[in-house]
């Protein structure tokens, strides 16, 4: 079996590429010190996956703890990075805790991977780097604007490190996937989003007021320039996301001639704000109390992906539906109550 490495595979995302990956034949090692995830993930894991995988409890940001994780593994065909903060709002008071973490981590990464000629990366950037595109669906030739916080500069500064990487030693294959905005849980209801503190992001504030921790959500504006005045966003579940980490490392690791590619991972399908209010309270029968508020500070009217490069280039589709994932989010949200 192939052994990856899966940096933060104990997070949000990560943990849902570690049940995709090991379905797929593949052998995921997962590095993460838990900074922003917990222990109970690992028990999730090993109730969908029938046994345990292998994890290293290290900082990423540590080279010579990063350089024992490669000396003891050996033989890794490749990585996939998740590792890194992700809180927008935290980046701007915080900047120098995200270059550190966020390029510092990469840094460490690819310094170990030429010293140990791992040759394939897959790595996690973000819409962000579009800002508000000008033209909608956003394909991945659209300019990246300049980011609208240290977090979105972070994902640009690692896409052109991974970029002059590649250039420097073209034996060194990169995918860059830009995610849209990963929602939903694993149907098993045994792995999901755990924020910490308040969370920042939607979809856990929908499913944590409906269970009554938060009192209401607050629509951050009606006034924007959209059909309904309230945001609109491109919804992703975050098992069509997993998958699509699958594909790129499959495809990274067949090509003759190794490149470094950009894919948008999106549904291609714009949801407002208020869509998914009321399609969370149709699919779980909830009512879900909110309120208008004013505009969020930083935030784009809409943005949604073309997401047709992945689907021509790694035969990689989103499959599930807005519906799905809230349904799903939200089974994992009584999981974590009960
Ligand atoms: P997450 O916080 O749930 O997962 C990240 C994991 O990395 C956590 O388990 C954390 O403990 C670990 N980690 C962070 N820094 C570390 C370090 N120095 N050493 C060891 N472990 C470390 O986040 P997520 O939502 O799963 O996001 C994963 C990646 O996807 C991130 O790079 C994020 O920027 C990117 N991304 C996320 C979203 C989103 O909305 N969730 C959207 C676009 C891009
Ligand atoms: C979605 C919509 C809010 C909370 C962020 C990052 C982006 C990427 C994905 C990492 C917005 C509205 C939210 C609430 C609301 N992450 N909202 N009330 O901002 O689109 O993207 O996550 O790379 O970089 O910026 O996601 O879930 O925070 O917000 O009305 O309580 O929901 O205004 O329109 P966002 P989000």
């Amino acid at each position: 079996m192939k052994k990856v490495l899966v940096t933060g595979g104990a997070g949000y995302i990560g943990s849902h590429t570690v049940v995709e990956l090991a379905r797929s034949g593949f052998e995921p090692i997962i590095v993460d010190d838990l900074r922003n995830s917990h222990e109970r993930v690992f028990k999730g894991l090993e109730h969908i996956l029938g046994r345990k995988v292998e994890v290293h409890r290290v900082d990423c940001t540590d080279p010579a703890a990063m350089g024992r994780v490669f000396a003891q593994v050996k033989d890794l065909s490749g990585v996939v990075h998740f590792a890194a903060y992700k809180a927008v709002g935290e980046s701007v008071a915080e900047p120098l805790k995200y270059y550190r973490n966020n390029v510092g981590s990469l840094l460490v990464l690819l310094e170990l991977m030429a010293e140990y000629e791992v040759k394939h990366i897959v790595f996690s950037s973000s819409c962000t780097v579009y800002g508000q595109p000008e033209e909608l669906p956003v394909s991945e030739e659209a300019p990246d604007r300049r980011a609208s916080s240290p977090y979105g500069s972070t994902k640009m500064c690692c896409e052109q490190l991974l970029r002059d990487a590649h250039v420097a030693d073209p034996s060194l294959a990169v995918v860059l996937l830009r995610y849209f905005n990963p929602i939903g849980a694993h149907p098993s209801a045994r792995i999901g989003e755990l924020p910490i503190g308040v969370p920042n992001n939607l979809v856990p504030f929908i499913t944590q007021t409906a269970s009554g921790i938060r009192r209401s959500l607050t629509v951050f504006g009606n006034d924007h320039d959209t059909h309904d005045g309230s945001c609109v966003r491109d919804f992703i579940h975050v098992v069509d996301l997993a998958e699509a980490h699958v594909k790129a490392l499959t495809w990274c690791e067949s090509r003759e001639v190794p490149t470094c590619e950009v894919f948008n991972l999106g549904t291609g399908r714009g949801h407002s704000v208020l869509e998914v209010v009321r399609t969370f309270e149709e699919v779980t029968g909830r009512e879900l109390p909110y309120t208008i508020g004013p505009r969020r500070a930083g935030d784009v009217a809409s943005v949604y992906a073309d997401p047709g490069k992945a689907e021509r280039v790694l035969g990689w589709k989103a499959k599930l539906d807005l519906g799905t994932a809230l349904r799903d989010a939200w089974a994992w949200e009584r999981t974590l109550r009960e």
